[in-house]
């Protein structure tokens, strides 16, 4: 853990070797939630240690879910008490600063025949959640909002619901799972229909579990029926394409380096950064393909490469959403304009993405102009070291610390240790990598 300034060596370096990055933390975060809710022991390997997903773990005991994690294999065995075994908590359920986490397991507690109160830190607090409320409400849940501003604390108070057909306004996973799940509980089906097709894991996971549900990607569309028998199951997570990320960035951007992160999940609704690499004309290669726990994961390999600037916009916003941070730190090192549009939901995360992206490229040097939806990069500017402000946002800590690695001289970030949020092993990992 770093608790004080974290300062890279004096760029720029290079970086070699082969690297397992951690498991995929929105399939660590469903491992644990639909454990919980089905029968007998599901036995999860791989799984994200980090405080995202014990946030979720936490939250799943204090329900009365007996839960062990092994800390040292990554390895956690949940013994769930079926769709109705949850029971009331003797107090607030504390989400962390994790949106998966609050938003998910409202739909869940939204079905419970018991009171639920959820907070989390002050970022979680800041985050919109009229997107889950709504439909939730429209389903018949009563789920409130303690300040009246749309945001955590949230109440949720028993009642009876009824499966709806809902449009999301916005391409999310979390509102489309948090729909999904409370229709677990409800009368009849419900389905979701979004603007663009989000991570797919809660509709592959939940038919793995036992689930009957209908997917439709083709219409961005899901369709789950109520009341099934989930059953244990055996799931070994893949390794994180948003982690690997950080790699396959320092990869082609840092001079005569080479890179293989294996076993990295690249379901195709997770796998947009694979597009803008070869957009960028980056020298990548995939391999050993295979299907891991109903999960495409393959090894993927990237060299030092010149990279042109790119498009990026529409349906491939939600396949990349996590990978924006980076994907901007090698639009900076490209040659020419990146333009990265439809990409609003990037203000609503952890921090306001496209600011904090926008101040540091920029104090670093960089010529990119910020847009309501996204921004326009002018690549190619040489950009130098400066002091990083994160806002404790782990996904700003990591870009830039490979931002910092390739330009000249320092990047210090003042919050280092934010990185624990998805990513705890992330510094260590960086330097074992540098030539
Ligand atoms: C996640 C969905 C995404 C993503 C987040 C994890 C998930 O959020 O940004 O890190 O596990 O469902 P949205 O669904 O709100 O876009």
């Amino acid at each position: 853990m770093y608790q004080a300034e974290k300062v890279f060596p004096e760029a720029p370096v290079s970086m070699h070797g082969e690297l397992k990055v951690p498991g995929d933390k929105s399939i660590s975060h469903r491992s644990v939630m639909f454990g919980s809710l089905a029968e007998g022991l599901t036995e999860v390997s791989g799984f994200l240690n980090s405080a995202d997903c014990r946030s979720t773990i936490s939250c799943f005991r204090a329900l009365g879910i007996p839960i062990d994690l092994d800390e040292e294999k990554d390895r956690v065995l949940i013994h769930g008490r079926g769709l109705n075994g949850l029971r009331e908590a003797d107090q607030t359920l504390d989400t962390g600063n994790s949106g998966t986490t609050t938003r998910m397991i409202s739909g869940i507690l939204a079905g419970q025949n018991f009171e639920s109160h959820l907070n989390g830190d002050a970022s979680i607090q800041n985050r919109p959640m009229k997107r889950i409320m709504e439909p939730l409400q429209e389903m018949g849940a009563r789920i409130t909002s303690d300040r009246g501003n749309d945001c955590a604390p949230l109440t949720i108070r028993p009642s009876h619901l009824k499966g709806i057909t809902y449009h999301t306004k916005v391409a999310s996973a979390q509102v489309k799972s948090c729909i999904l799940l409370a229709g677990l509980y409800a009368d009849g089906e419900t389905t979701v229909i979004e603007p663009a097709l989000s991570r797919d894991h809660t509709e592959r996971m939940l038919s793995a579990f036992g689930a009957k549900v209908i997917r439709e990607p083709e219409k961005h569309k899901a369709t789950i029926f109520s009341h099934p028998k989930l059953s244990g199951q055996k799931i070994a997570v893949p390794a994180d394409i948003s982690s690997a990320a950080y790699f396959l960035a320092a990869g082609l951007i840092l001079p005569d380096s080479e890179i293989t992160l294996k076993d990295v999940n690249i379901n195709p609704t997770r796998a947009g950064i694979l597009d803008v690499i070869q957009k960028m004309n980056g020298n990548f290669s995939i391999e050993n393909k295979r299907l891991v726990s109903g999960e495409e994961v393959a090894d993927l390999t990237v060299r030092s490469t010149s990279l042109q600037g790119c498009r990026i916009e529409g349906d491939l916003i939600p396949r990349l959403i996590d990978e924006i941070p980076v994907i901007a730190v090698m639009a900076a090192f490209a040659e020419g304009d990146t333009l990265i549009k439809d990409a609003a939901e990037l203000r609503v995360k952890e921090s306001d993405r496209i600011q904090s992206i926008s101040e540091n490229l920029q104090a670093m040097g960089a010529d990119l102009e910020e847009r309501p939806d996204g921004m326009l990069i002018h690549g190619g500017k040489a950009l130098h070291g400066t002091s990083i402000q994160t806002h404790m946002d782990h996904r700003i800590a990591m870009a830039f610390t490979i931002a910092g690695l390739a330009a000249e001289g320092a990047v210090n970030l003042d919050q280092p240790s934010c990185v624990n949020i998805s990513y705890p092993t992330f510094y260590e990992e960086v330097e074992s990598l540098i030539d």
